[in-house]
């Protein structure tokens, strides 16, 4: 009854409006083509028109794109762990081959009691009551100020990790790009590495995105034996007879300012500033 009520309530105000509009219209019709009134008369009316479409496009068509951007994020996921094979549901492949998981960035612990699907750390880096400023002598990457807790994604076979996936992120030469580096269960051998937004130049630095790229990553070390992240890119192609060549990545040809980004942003991630407390963890406790 309630509703029925309303309804007829908001049946009796359009009817209002619409007359009101009616009159308004036929004053409207009546003027002189060329005179001021019709032609600021139309020009409003235009102008409202375009608003509630606008409008009307940009509320309806959001969920739309929420989801599409969290669909994007798990390919991005699914991507840099190995498992986008073509044509693969996204969705179906990501809830059942990727676990993930809040870290704790001061003691690498696990967090229990955060929405992990809901947890969006890129946000979190920007609150400042979730976020630490990183002091300017440690802030290898550029990035001013890093969330406390970080989500990180798991692959696992039988229980046993086949696929750490961390996020990293740090400055080029236009941009701080954002990306996954995804590690071996020892936490040491990379899988893949891939950036999923930056604004490096296409060509230049933007060639952190190319395929060719991307595959000279897999089964390069992180750590040197002394514990210090040391895997980093060169000027030029790596000499892969050479020893310590298992730390080098080809440099990106006339962008050494974004080289030195990505080597700075890996390193910095992988140091204790970073994952290393989670890493060891995982390497102690599975
Ligand atoms: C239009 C333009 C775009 C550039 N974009 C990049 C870039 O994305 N990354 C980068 O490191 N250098 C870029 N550079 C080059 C840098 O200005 C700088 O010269 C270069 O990083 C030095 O690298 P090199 O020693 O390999 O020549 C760009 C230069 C120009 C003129």
């Amino acid at each position: 009854m309630p509703n029925e009520n309303k309804k007829s309530e908001l049946a009796e105000k359009f009817d209002i409006y619409y007359d009101k509009f009616k009159i308004y219209r036929d004053k409207v019709l009546i003027l002189n083509n060329d005179s001021l009134e019709k032609t600021i008369a139309v020009a409003l009316s235009l102008c409202f028109v375009c608003a509630v479409l606008v409008s009307f496009a940009a509320v309806a068509l959001r969920p739309i794109q929420v989801h599409n951007k969290a669909l994007d994020m798990k390919k991005n996921i699914l991507d840099v762990a190995g498992l986008l094979d073509e044509g693969v549901d996204i969705d179906a492949a990501f809830s059942e081959k990727i676990e993930a998981k809040i870290v704790d960035m001061s003691t690498g612990e696990y967090v229990e009691g955060i929405d992990v699907a809901a947890y969006d750390q890129r946000k979190a880096a920007k609150d400042p009551a979730q976020s630490v400023k990183i002091p300017t002598a440690k802030d290898r990457a550029s990035i001013k100020k890093k969330a406390k807790f970080a989500k990180v994604y798991l692959v696992k076979s039988g229980g046993a990790i086949q696929s750490i996936i961390l996020p990293v992120h740090g400055y080029g030469l236009w941009s701080t790009m954002y990306g996954f580096l995804s590690l071996e269960a020892d936490g040491q051998t990379v899988q893949s590495i891939n950036f999923y937004d930056q604004a490096e130049t296409p060509g230049l630095g933007g060639e952190v995105v190319n395929p060719n790229w991307r595959a000279l990553w897999k089964g390069k070390k992180v750590y040197a034996e002394s514990g210090e992240p040391t895997l980093g890119l060169i000027k030029g192609v790596v000499n892969n007879s050479k020893p310590g060549s298992e730390f080098q990545v080809d440099g990106l040809a006339g962008a050494t300012i974004t080289s030195t980004g990505v080597t700075n942003l890996v390193r910095y991630w992988m140091s204790n500033e970073g994952f290393a407390p989670y890493l060891n963890k995982v390497r102690t406790d599975g």
